[in-house]
């Protein structure tokens, strides 16, 4: 199959990207570079729309430091130039849901009543989950930033390394985030690669299509 220079161009990148292990603790992303980062996460698509998150940029040397014990000895946090903490808020209120709806209806310049069906339909769901649901429905939303802040970031030759591997009470102590209402639940280290990260080097472990892709 004969692939077009954008079929090539976007491959590459996401071929280019791996789980970095390694950071060069010398690079730095620039503030235009970090600021088109952010747009790049704001962007992100969300359930309604609701964007139910909160993005906690950690550049702070000691802070950073701290992060590596509460990553398992992690040191990636500490090498990189940003992390990111994808958070969820604690709970999802119904005065979130409208203050949501008029916000919609203020950028597309209509009346909230124009939502009305839509704002039923959020409510209900709302209501319809349970504290623990309603949890995991917000992480899952977390997980979208962090597919999209990856691909991203590729496009903007910076590496990533998205990490589980820590510990979410001590991220939340850490970072303040229980007085805020807010609780981690996923981590991106964001940077530059290290020559020295063999990791680099290794090829894709990625199942063939066959096995992945079903076409009906
Ligand atoms: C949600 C998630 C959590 C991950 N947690 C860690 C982690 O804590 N530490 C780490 O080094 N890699 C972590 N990884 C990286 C994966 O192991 C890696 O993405 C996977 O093996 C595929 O390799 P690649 O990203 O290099 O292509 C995580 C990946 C994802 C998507």
């Amino acid at each position: 199959m004969m692939l077009t220079d954008k079929n090539l161009a976007v491959l590459s990148k996401l071929e280019w990207r791996y789980a970095t292990q390694k950071f060069d603790t010398n690079k730095k992303i620039d503030s235009a570079t970090w600021d088109t980062v952010e747009k790049a996460l704001i962007l992100t698509p969300s359930s309604w729309g609701l964007q139910t998150w909160k993005f906690v940029v950690v550049t702070d040397a000691k802070i950073k430091e701290e992060l590596v014990a509460a990553s398992y000895g992690q040191k990636q946090v500490k090498d990189c130039s940003h992390v990111v903490v994808i958070c969820r808020p604690d709970k999802l209120t119904a005065e979130y849901i409208n203050e949501f709806v008029d916000f919609t209806a203020s950028v597309h310049g209509l009346s909230a009543k124009e939502f009305a069906r839509e704002h039923e339909m959020m409510l209900r769901m709302q209501k319809g989950m349970n504290e623990a649901q309603t949890a995991e429905w917000m992480s899952m939303q977390c997980y979208i930033a962090l597919g999209n802040l990856m691909t991203a970031a590729s496009m903007l030759d910076i590496d990533t390394c998205p990490m589980e591997g820590f510990s979410k009470k001590d991220y939340d102590r850490i970072l303040g985030l229980d007085k805020s209402g807010c609780h981690s639940v996923v981590v991106c280290a964001m940077g530059y690669r290290s020559a020295e990260d063999q990791k680099a080097n290794l090829p894709k472990v990625r199942f063939p299509k066959e096995k992945v892709i079903v076409r009906i």
